[in-house]
């Protein structure tokens, strides 16, 4: 799909919030400023969550509880961009919440450090590419 605005990434998020369900782990994977963290303000307004969504860059980890929604209860967002130790990843419990089938995890950056350092599999992948004239296109 091609995107030319924020908008159409939060459509495009929307879209793709309809078919989530409790227990999923997106990875995120494309280049600094692609649209990822809009894409996930998009799936968090589409569950109805109406505080302000911020990029988890240097908290790597904010939780976001969901309301009156079947099978999910919380989403995970999280940023690896600046992670340097393997401790870091452990200390944060990951594996623990994952037993938790009605948390859903929004992984950006999963590649530095994440796919290594933790048993953590993921169900869906979600490819952004920045196009020369602007646009984004984002692949699920
Ligand atoms: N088609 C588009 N989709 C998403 N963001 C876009 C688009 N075009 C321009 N932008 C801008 O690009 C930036 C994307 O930032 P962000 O979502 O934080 O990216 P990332 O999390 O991938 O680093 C925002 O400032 C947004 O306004
Ligand atoms: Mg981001």
């Amino acid at each position: 799909m091609i995107s030319n605005s924020l908008e159409e990434t939060k459509k495009i998020a929307y879209e793709f919030a309809s078919s989530l369900k409790g227990g999923d782990v997106v990875f995120l994977e494309g280049d600094l400023g692609v649209g990822k963290t809009t894409f996930v303000q998009g799936v968090l307004e589409s569950l109805g969550y109406t505080e302000p969504v911020r990029s988890p860059t240097f908290s790597i980890m904010n939780l976001y509880p969901i309301m009156n929604h079947e099978t999910i209860k919380q989403v995970i967002h999280l940023d690896f961009y600046r992670f340097e130790t393997p401790e870091e990843i452990r200390s944060l419990g990951l594996e623990e919440m994952m037993i938790d089938t009605k948390n859903v995890f929004m992984i950006e950056w999963p590649e530095k450090g994440l796919e290594k350092e933790s048993k953590m599999k993921y169900n869906k992948v979600i490819k952004f590419i920045s196009l020369p004239n602007g646009a984004r296109e984002i692949i699920i």
